[in-house]
């Protein structure tokens, strides 16, 4: 018979559904028809295929030949599924034995030589067949983020004439290699460098405990850039799970996931000039922004009031949820947005507003523009602010101090109070529900009445409110672990809550 089938995988926002390839021989005038397909890919992959094929050493069938890729409405761009159609057809021509094709997944873009090149989404498209129970070839070009799928049978391959060579049991496929399980910290910057500043250390520091958003204001050249530049390193490490689904959307970005540094967070820092499609993600086949590039890590906005009006306000709604849905005519994509916002900014546009040595030649008007650039919805979604004032130059060039930790020793602290709230809640404080919060942010009588007596006097909005309580909690985390709330806790919160 002259039909034979084989398995691929699409790529449709982080998921990876199946592809079934069918190929069919028949008589009549030869020719390649491929169904499934958009019109251009079509004729790319059936050229790339072709000459593949009889660069690999084998015949191309001088038959009529029917590729149908099914389901017919699932996205199938690029090149991913070359490896798939050329196996297909020399299956159906015989040509390669079809035993080993059955519980078997292929993906790879063909050059013209045979040989494979890297295709995006492979992390996805890999914890699918493992969930399935299948085995997958990807091109040896992905084998750093094959490596990191614990468990699944996955063999990496440089061409297809490799590929079919161990379809006939005349060789062997190589193994992706092993991933390595704690990230390299010392790889990036550390805290060490940084002097003085203390109050905007222990806000970078509680921030890093729970996951809070943190904004820093100060004037120019104080180190918010450096603090905020070393959230990461004082980060505990990702989980294997938070690992995967970080590189999950590394991947279908089409950018290299590097299996030495896969456990550490990413730290993303667009450009203030930055789209709100490059923030959010777009494009007509949805591509994730650098907020799903941050995923379970830090988005970094210098220069926060610069960004434009528009740009912020996508924000708002993936600070609250956690992800994006990006909608398109024909289909609806989601990427996960779980991050941690930082962000920097100046006090006025001259930069220098209540700094004691520089004078400020902002008029109030002016300085009250800037600043209404950050709508009150945002703004109120930030946990903690700080101020990051100018340092002395004698402490800037005196020796290190202890008050000048190394992100290490911050890093083992952040660590061990983090446990406290993945104990109660399995999650870090910013991320807990409010019904969690009565049970996890208890307080005591005297405590309550003195809270909303506080609150009151702020005027702070009811997310306020819950948005402090955590930052208390991760404050108590700190400070042992409390089960009740003091008010030592809550004062420090709402300080952070002044600007
Ligand atoms: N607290 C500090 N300790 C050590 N060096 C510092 C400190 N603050 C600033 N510096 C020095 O100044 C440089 C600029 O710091 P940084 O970029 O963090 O400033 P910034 O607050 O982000 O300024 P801007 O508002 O202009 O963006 C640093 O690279 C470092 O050399
Ligand atoms: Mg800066």
């Amino acid at each position: 018979m002259s039909l034979a089938v084989t398995l691929s995988r699409a790529q449709e926002g982080v998921a990876a559904p199946q592809v079934m390839v069918e190929v069919y021989l028949s008589g009549g005038l030869p020719g390649t028809h491929i169904v499934g397909l958009p019109e251009a890919a079509v004729r790319e992959a059936r050229d790339r295929v072709r000459v593949a094929i009889q660069n690999a050493a084998f015949e191309y069938p001088n038959r009529k030949v029917t590729v149908n890729l099914a389901p017919a409405e699932l996205p199938k761009d690029g090149g991913r599924f070359d490896l798939a159609i050329a196996l297909g057809i020399l299956a159906a021509a015989g040509q390669v034995p079809r035993e080993r094709l059955d519980d078997c997944e292929f993906l790879g873009e063909l050059a013209l030589s045979g040989d494979l090149r890297r295709v995006s989404g492979v992390l996805p498209a890999l914890l699918r067949a493992r969930a399935r129970g299948r085995r997958m070839v990807v091109p040896r070009a992905n084998a750093g983020e094959a490596a990191l799928v614990a468990d699944a049978d996955v063999l990496v391959a440089d061409s297809l004439a490799e590929v079919c060579g161990w379809l006939r049991g005349a060789q062997e496929l190589a193994l992706p290699g092993e991933a390595q399980l704690e990230p390299d910290y010392e790889a990036g910057p550390d805290l060490a460098d940084v002097r003085g500043q203390l109050q905007a250390r222990r806000a970078l520091e509680i921030a890093a405990v729970g996951g809070h958003h943190l904004l820093m204001v100060g004037p120019p050249g104080t180190g918010k850039t450096m603090l905020a530049e070393r959230l990461p390193g004082i980060l505990p490490p990702l989980s294997e799970s938070e690992a995967l689904e970080t590189c999950a959307v590394l991947s279908v970005a089409g950018q290299p996931v590097d299996p030495a540094q896969w456990r550490r967070r990413p730290f993303r820092a667009p450009h203030h000039t930055a789209s709100a499609a490059a923030l959010v993600g777009g494009g007509s086949q949805p591509r994730p922004g650098e907020i799903s590039l941050a995923h379970n890590g830090v988005l970094f906005l210098d220069e926060f009031p610069e960004f434009s009006r528009q740009v912020l306000e996508v924000l708002r709604e993936p600070l609250e949820s956690g992800h994006i849905v990006i909608s398109r005519a024909a289909r609806q994509s989601t990427f996960p947005a779980q991050f941690q916002l930082v962000a920097a900014m100046n006090p006025c546009p001259c930069g220098y507003a209540g700094d004691a040595r520089h004078g400020c030649r902002c008029t109030p008007d002016q300085i009250q523009r800037y600043r209404a650039r950050l709508s009150g919805p945002l703004l109120d979604r930030i946990d903690l602010s700080v101020e990051v004032p100018r340092v002395a130059l004698s402490e800037l060039s005196a020796p290190r101090s202890a008050y000048d930790e190394d992100s290490a020793t911050v890093r083992a602290r952040v660590v061990k109070a983090r446990q406290h709230a993945l104990m109660r809640a399995g999650r870090p404080n910013a991320e807990i529900s409010v019904r969690e919060l009565e049970r996890d942010c208890a307080l005591g009588p005297a405590e309550r009445r003195w809270f909303e007596g506080a609150l009151e006097r702020l005027g702070l909005s009811a997310r306020a409110y819950h948005r402090v309580l955590r930052v208390a909690r991760s404050i108590a985390d700190l400070d042992g672990g409390a089960a009740l709330l003091d008010r030592s806790h809550l004062a420090e919160a709402l300080q952070y809550r002044r600007l």
